[in-house]
């Protein structure tokens, strides 16, 4: 195993969202830091696949297939991992419903089943697996949740509205669960990625596109799948015990300066 290790240790990491991109970059991290990992999602090969990486690599995991919006499959995730693992010390919830993408355009052009595939999974799916988790952390005195948003959870894209309001509503619930059960030693934060390459973006911006990305990250280059995962690490680890109901943006700095920079800054470079 690549890593010094031991972060995680005697812990059990449940992430959702773990067959590919960022949320497979995540398990992967968290094993070589010594958790117990489920790796959940509703794409059952892929997510087999991971755990066996996983493995090949020295550490411990196990796949489960399961939809997240839909409550009986999240039971049985929660019961499966408390089952095999004794508990369920971190909830990481990436499960992102990328095939409605497509379809959530302009507000009134959006068919109303886009709406609901959306919220269903990105939200829904936070708040049916922190509910099923939540007792079993309260028996423990103990959990981490962490919620991916996204910097469109803030930011007009100028289109993707269904998705901008789940991401916005993964921040106001994520906020709420912490202060509701920060006192029983829960806490939840919230991860806020920029434009991170992964096989999804990839599928969905053009070359063109992602220069344009790139011009407006304040860094040297785009976020990799590993820059979240570090950022999710330490939310999970107890380095983070005193943060709770935070909002941890992962963007190269895409979102600290004002809009209008790069057109002063294209205008700087003409003269
Ligand atoms: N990559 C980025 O630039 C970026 C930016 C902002 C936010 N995010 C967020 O980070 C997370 C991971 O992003 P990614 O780029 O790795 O995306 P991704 O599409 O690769 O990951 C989403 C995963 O969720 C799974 N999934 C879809 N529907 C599901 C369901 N009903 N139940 C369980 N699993 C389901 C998919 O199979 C997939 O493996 C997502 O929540 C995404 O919205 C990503």
């Amino acid at each position: 195993m690549g890593s010094t290790a031991g972060r995680l240790t005697g812990k059990t990491a449940l992430v959702t969202g773990a067959a590919g991109g960022i949320g497979a970059a995540t398990a992967e991290l968290f094993a070589r830091e010594s958790a117990r990992v489920v790796v959940a999602d509703i794409d059952k090969d892929s997510a087999a696949a991971t755990a066996d990486r996983i493995r090949d690599d020295g550490g411990i995991a196990v796949p489960f297939a399961a939809d997240v919006s839909d409550e009986d499959q999240v039971a049985s995730l929660i019961e499966f991992t408390v089952d095999t693992f004794g508990g369920v010390d971190v909830l990481q919830n990436y499960a992102s419903n990328r095939s409605a993408v497509p379809k959530d355009v302009f507000v009134a052009d959006a068919d109303l089943s886009v709406w609901l595939a959306q919220l269903s999974v990105d939200l829904l799916g936070c708040v049916l697996t922190s509910k099923h988790a939540l007792p079993h952390m309260l028996t423990a005195g103990a959990g981490a949740i962490t919620n991916s948003s996204s910097l469109a959870g803030w930011l007009s894209l100028g289109s993707r509205p269904a998705y901008a309001a789940a991401k916005a509503g993964v921040i106001g619930f994520s906020k709420t669960l912490a202060t509701e059960y920060g006192k029983q030693g829960i806490r939840c934060n919230v991860i806020a990625p920029g434009h991170i390459t992964t096989p999804a973006t990839e599928a969905m911006y053009d070359e063109q596109q992602t220069q344009v990305m790139l011009d407006h990250v304040s860094a040297p280059r785009l976020g990799r799948p590993d820059d979240v995962a570090l950022a999710a690490l330490f939310l999970a680890s107890p380095e983070s015990a005193f943060i709770n109901g935070h909002v941890l943006v992962v963007d190269g700095g895409m979102s600290a300066y004002a809009p209008m920079l790069p057109s002063l800054r294209r205008l700087a470079d003409e003269r």
